[in-house]
Order: structure tokens, then C-alpha cells, then sequence
């Protein structure tokens, strides 16, 4: 597998240190075992997510200094609004400080008076607004997805026929959206295709439920859509994008993503009363219409990075480091969400660890033995971060066990990537010596963010 060069040089630079591994051991356990519990400087690769951690360019810092801090009616959020509208097609635009303050502001408006959300998978902070909202959220993804080993082209798509099943079954009055998340984070990062796009949106208007697009990886599902779904081979990525957010009636977006920026998030919707809401909620909870809970700077470095998130050289080399660590990881026998998705690779926990239950969290003690391993942070997406049963509370087993190794863009190089790929190769040679974990505290939604763990 050949490395994609990177479209870029570096200009300034952010020095790392690696402490023994005596220290991680000592650092981990004082963490209890949970990594969001570890300081940054204790970490060497930090891959615990790929949400606000990425580089800016030249011209975004440019347009840092650029910003307007205006309270109301700044230029930096006109640039916003011009460049959104241009790209995703919507007309009414909100930004706001990120994907979960878009999902708090818009989520009760669509689920009032409503039962049930059903995605091809909720995010966990989308899940977690979803049940906020009083409702029950339902994933409804493809089976392929859930077999790592099975090499389809669009893994993240929604199960049609079952989505339809679902809504007869729930009743179309209480289901009050549907969601479709570009890509498939919690599924691996895996794309959706145009066309399952258009089939969901089909139903959707079958039965009148508004279709909203979790948009945080739309530019990398797009990319993906170009290589492998033949209809778009010629597209440039903006006419993908376009497309993609044509069949949608509203969308939210973490641009902590593939906006690159480091704090932003919007909302986008074709509705003007459903905009009228949103402005209130906004008011309420972020800040005034025209900055949204972010600072004039954060809005001009938005602006410039939506532009630059669409730009198909920069996603040629973005996916090649995903295409690359993953070669790595076939080569060593090492099983991961395959093909590998667009922002990290899910390596199967379960499968590294056969013996342990899914009760004992192996997509945790992956993340641990990681950490411990070459000071590498990762984190678990598996029955671990699964929150317990919103009625029931009890304990619910995920559909994966994965620990994700989620890769910021433009920020590490192929030297890192090898370091990557040969802590999980030294971590397999000692497989069977890895034991589980147990949680002895944990919160009663998104607990895997401040739980405490004890090794069995
Ligand atoms: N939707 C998706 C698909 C996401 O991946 C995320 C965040 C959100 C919504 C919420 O956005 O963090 O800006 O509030 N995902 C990050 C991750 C945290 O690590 O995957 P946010």
C-alpha cells in the first residue's frame, strides 16, 4: 500500500513527549482506567477522536484574525450562511457551538408529542438528546455492517425494507424523524450511498416523517460515493455534497469535523417555521442568531474550512492514511471494520480478545492496553459506551466491540501511523494475557465519559 504524499508543509509545530511505560501504567490506573480521564501530555498519539482536532490552514488562521466579533450581524457569520447555503443547498442556516448543541436545539422541535427516532445509527450524543427529548432513538443499519470481515461499499447505509417495517410497527404519527448519519460513525465510519439516500427518502415521504442528515462526515462519504458508487465517478465532490443534501429536509452538523475547524457546529433547514423555532431555542441556549455560541474568529476559520473539507486532493490523502494503516493491519492479520471507514479504524476488540465476554468490555481493555503499549489513546465503542436501557437500565450488549482509533486531520504523519499499526501488532502477540474490566461508577446517560473502571 503506498502512502498519498500530503497536500501540504508544515509551518509550525506542537512537540510531543513519551513517558516510560512504568508512568502510563501508574497514569492509567490513577485515571481509572478511563482515557478521557488521562491529561493530553500524558498521551504521545492521541486518537481519541477526530472532533475538533485538527490543523488549520494558513488561510484559516488568516481568517482568524479576520473575525468579527460583532454581537450581532457580523461579516464572519454572513460568510457562514453564503457558504453553507452555496454548499449544502438549504436555505436557512444556523450555526451554533457544536453537533450537540445543533441536536439539543433542534431534536424537541422535531420529537415533540412524538415516540420514536429511528437512524441507520444514532450518534451517542444524538441518542443521548433523543431520549432527552422523551423518546425512544432505533438503529436501523444494514446487516453487512455488522460483520467486520464483510467487504461491502456502503456499510453505514439504512436497512430500507426494515425502516419501513419499523415505521408500520411504531406507527407513522409517532415517529418523529428519520435520521441519516453521514458517514456511519458509530458502524465504523463506513458511507452511504446516493442511492440508499434516495430510498430512505422515499419512505420518508411515504409516510411523511421529515428526514434530518447527521452531517459531521459528509465530505468524506462523499469522497467514498465518488470511488464507488459508478453514477458519480465523474462528479466533482461539491456536486456529491450537493446531491447528498438534496434529499434532505434538515440537517445537523458537527463541523468539528470535516469543516476542520476546531469548535463550530450548524444547523440547516429548508422550513422557515421550523427556523422560527430554532432562532428562539438558539437564543436560549447558544447565543444570538448571528454568532450562535461562537466566537467571530471560530465563524470566519468555519467558513474558509468548509471550502477546504470539499477539496478532493486534501480527501485523497485523508482516506489514504486510513487505507494505509489499515494495509498495515491486514498484512499483521489484525481484524478491523473492513474496508476501512473514512475518519478511523475500528479495530474488532472481540476478535483480538475471543475469550472475553462483552460484559467485560473488550473494546476498553484494547483501548487500555493501547495506551499502555506506546502511550496511544483510543477509546471504546462497543458495550462499554453503550448506555444502559433507557426503560429498563439494564446493561445493553452493542452490536460491536470495537476500540476506535480515530485519526485528526492533517496532524500526524506516516511515522505515526507505523507506530500505530505495531502496538496492535504487539498487543495481538499477548492476547490472551489481556484481562477485562468492570464499571464500579458510572453517570446514567453517556457514561462512558466519566465512569470508573476496575481491572477483572
Ligand atoms: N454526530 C456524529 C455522527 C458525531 O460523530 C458527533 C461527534 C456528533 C454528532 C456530535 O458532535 O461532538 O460536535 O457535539 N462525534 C465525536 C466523535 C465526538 O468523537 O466521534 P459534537
Amino acid at each position: 500500500m503506498k502512502y498519498i504524499p500530503e497536500p501540504f508543509r508544515i509551518k509550525s509545530v506542537e512537540p510531543l513527549r513519551m513517558l516510560t511505560r512504568e508512568e502510563r501504567v501508574q497514569k492509567i490506573k490513577e485515571a481509572n482506567y478511563n482515557v478521557f480521564a488521562l491529561n493530553s501530555d500524558d498521551v504521545y498519539i492521541d486518537l481519541l477522536t477526530d472532533s475538533g482536532t485538527n490543523a488549520m490552514s494558513n488561510a484559516q488562521w488568516a481568517g482568524v484574525m479576520n473575525g468579527d466579533e460583532s454581537y450581532a450581524g457580523a461579516t464572519s457569520y454572513r460568510n457562514v450562511v453564503a457558504t453553507a447555503r452555496d454548499i449544502f443547498g438549504m436555505e436557512y442556516i444556523q450555526p451554533v457551538h457544536q453537533g450537540r448543541a445543533a441536536e439539543k436545539v433542534l431534536l424537541p422541535i422535531l420529537l415533540e408529542g412524538k415516540k420514536y427516532a429511528i437512524s441507520n445509527m444514532h450518534f451517542d450524543t444524538t441518542r443521548g438528546h433523543v431520549v432527552l427529548a422523551g423518546c425512544i432513538p432505533v438503529d436501523c443499519v444494514v446487516p453487512e455492517a455488522l460483520d467486520t470481515q464483510l467487504r461491502a461499499p456502503f456499510k453505514g447505509n439504512m436497512d430500507v425494507e426494515r425502516l419501513e417495517k419499523l415505521i408500520n410497527e411504531f406507527g407513522k404519527e409517532n415517529v418523529g424523524v428519520i435520521i441519516m448519519t453521514v458517514t456511519n460513525n458509530s458502524a465504523g465510519g463506513q458511507p452511504v450511498s446516493i442511492e440508499n439516500i434516495r430510498k430512505t427518502r422515499a419512505i420518508a415521504d411515504k409516510y411523511g416523517i421529515p428526514m434530518m442528515i447527521d452531517a459531521a462526515r459528509y465530505a468524506e462519504n462523499a469522497y467514498f460515493i465518488k470511488q464507488r458508487e459508478p453514477e458519480f465517478k465523474n462528479a466533482t465532490i461539491k456536486e456529491i455534497v450537493a446531491e447528498t443534501f438534496k434529499y434532505g429536509d434538515m440537517f445537523t452538523m458537527s463541523a468539528k469535523k470535516d469543516a476542520i475547524v476546531n469548535m463550530g457546529g450548524l444547523i440547516g433547514m429548508r422550513s422557515k417555521k421550523i427556523y422560527d423555532l430554532v432562532k428562539q431555542r438558539c437564543i436560549s441556549f447558544e447565543g444570538f442568531v448571528t454568532y450562535g455560541g461562537l466566537s467571530g474568529r471560530d465563524l470566519e476559520a468555519l467558513a474558509i474550512g468548509l471550502k477546504e473539507g470539499i477539496d478532493e486532493s486534501y480527501l485523497q490523502y485523508r482516506i489514504g492514511q486510513m487505507e494505509y494503516l489499515a494495509a498495515r493491519l491486514d498484512e499483521a492479520g489484525i481484524a478491523y471494520q473492513s474496508p476501512v471507514g473514512g475518519h478511523a479504524v475500528f479495530v474488532d476488540a472481540a476478535k483480538m480478545f475471543p475469550n472475553m465476554p462483552w460484559y467485560e468490555y473488550p473494546g476498553q481493555a484494547l483501548t487500555v492496553e493501547l495506551y499502555i503499549e506506546a502511550g496511544i489513546r483510543g477509546c471504546d465503542i462497543g458495550s462499554y459506551m453503550m448506555d444502559r436501557h433507557p426503560v429498563t437500565r439494564e446493561e445493553q450488549r452493542a452490536e460491536f466491540e470495537f476500540t476506535r482509533l480515530a485519526i485528526p486531520r492533517r496532524v500526524y504523519t506516516q511515522a505515526h501511523l507505523d507506530i500505530i499499526a505495531d502496538a496492535l501488532i504487539a498487543i495481538k502477540e499477548r492476547a490472551n494475557e489481556v484481562k477485562g474490566y468492570k464499571i464500579i461508577e458510572e453517570a446514567p446517560i453517556l457514561r462512558h465519559f466519566t465512569a470508573k473502571l476496575e481491572a477483572l
